[in-house]
């Protein structure tokens, strides 16, 4: 009997060697200490021995027990150690590699440009004003005193817009410049709805609109059907051509360098009297001629005037009381010259590659 337990040990500490991993030491654990295992059957058999045997017996199927238990206890320990050894080598986390930078998206280079401007006349004291980008052909046209058949609503071919009701009489457009703006802007001032006697005394204004503005035209490389403008207004007493000189040569400085000098050119728009256009010296060359200004030194960059008095009334400032000016100018033209940007079709391409530059 004594030489069947040591049998029982050695054979259960051997397989117990063997057992791999947890699965395996739950069967030998079955196997070796359950209820069928050699080793249980050893104690009812007790009973059959001649009693001086049966202590010694006893006692060794008791240490036989202990041990396989130890021995079970100190393997699982091991197979444990081993398990997590495993994992911590197969899922390791190297904390110390650098993170992956999510992409950042950025300004469009209009919006950069158009922000820079708006900022510029904040900070000479205009206030920016946002207006509606879908417009009735009287804010957008004869409010402007552009009449239906003016040769001006040519140039700006449009956008109509179907909005129900009798669009012939009343016809509805996609703004095609943000000077629409200019009336919703004294109107709000001055209080005036467009009937009966001029207000009194209306406050004085100083504006600046920028906004998107679409134009029904073949896109090429220098034409686009929908792009940005900074429509700028002051009205007040008083308020003279040299004003407008002065704010734009202002303007040109803080926004193109302190030696930026602009000049005039005669012009026309239907919405000022008089008009001009206006040359900001090149700020690529200094003036001194490059492939840019067609080796002028002089780049056009905004149209303007004095307020068409035509224009005052429809704002509600009698003007006989009140002068003011105006400006327009468009971003996507800055931006260009000022990028060496060839063709303006690239603002709408939506491409990463063009965009990612700025
Ligand atoms: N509205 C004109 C255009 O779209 C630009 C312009 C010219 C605006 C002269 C003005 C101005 O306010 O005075 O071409």
């Amino acid at each position: 009997m004594l030489e069947a337990l040591e049998r029982i040990q050695q054979e259960a500490l051997q397989a117990l060697a063997e057992a791999e991993d947890a699965d395996a030491l739950e069967a030998w654990k079955t196997a070796h200490l359950g209820r069928k295992s050699p080793l249980m059957q050893v104690f009812p058999q007790m009973g059959k021995l001649p009693p001086e045997q049966r202590p010694l017996v006893g006692r060794r199927a008791n240490e036989v027990r202990q041990t396989l238990e130890a021995a079970y206890a100190e393997r699982a320990e091991v197979l444990r150690r081993q398990a997590l050894a495993h994992a911590l080598e197969s899922e390791r986390l190297d904390i110390t590699l650098p993170g992956r930078r999510p992409p950042r998206g950025g300004l469009h280079p209009v919006t950069q440009t158009m922000r820079r401007i708006v900022e510029t006349f904040a900070e000479m004291g205009f206030q920016v004003v946002r207006s509606r980008e879908v417009e009735t052909d009287e804010y957008n046209f004869q409010l402007l005193n552009i009449p239906p058949h003016h040769p001006a609503r040519e140039m700006q071919d449009t956008f109509y817009v179907d909005a129900g009701g009798d669009s012939d009489t009343y016809p509805v457009v996609l703004r095609t410049h943000t000077s629409p703006g200019q009336i919703h802007a004294m109107r709000q001032v001055t209080g005036y709805t467009g009937e009966g006697p001029l207000p009194e005394n209306p406050p004085p204004l100083r504006v600046v609109l920028p906004g998107m503005v679409y134009r029904y035209e073949q896109i090429t490389a220098r034409s686009e059907i929908q792009f940005t403008q900074v429509e700028g207004l002051a009205v007040g007493r008083n308020i003279t051509f040299s004003d407008l000189k002065g704010t734009l040569t202002d303007f040109a400085r803080r926004m193109f360098g302190p030696t930026a000098r602009i000049r005039f050119r005669a012009s026309h728009f239907p919405f000022t009297e008089p008009s001009a256009e206006v040359d900001v010296e090149c700020f690529l060359c200094g003036g001194k001629g490059c492939n840019v200004c067609k080796y002028t030194g002089w780049l056009e960059i905004l149209g303007s005037g004095m307020v068409h008095p035509v224009v005052l009334r429809n704002g509600g400032y009698d003007p006989e009381k009140y002068t003011g000016f105006a400006f327009g100018m468009g971003p996507e033209r800055i931006t260009m010259l000022r990028h060496h940007i060839e063709d303006i079709r690239y603002f709408w391409s939506g491409d990463l590659r063009f965009l990612e530059q700025f």
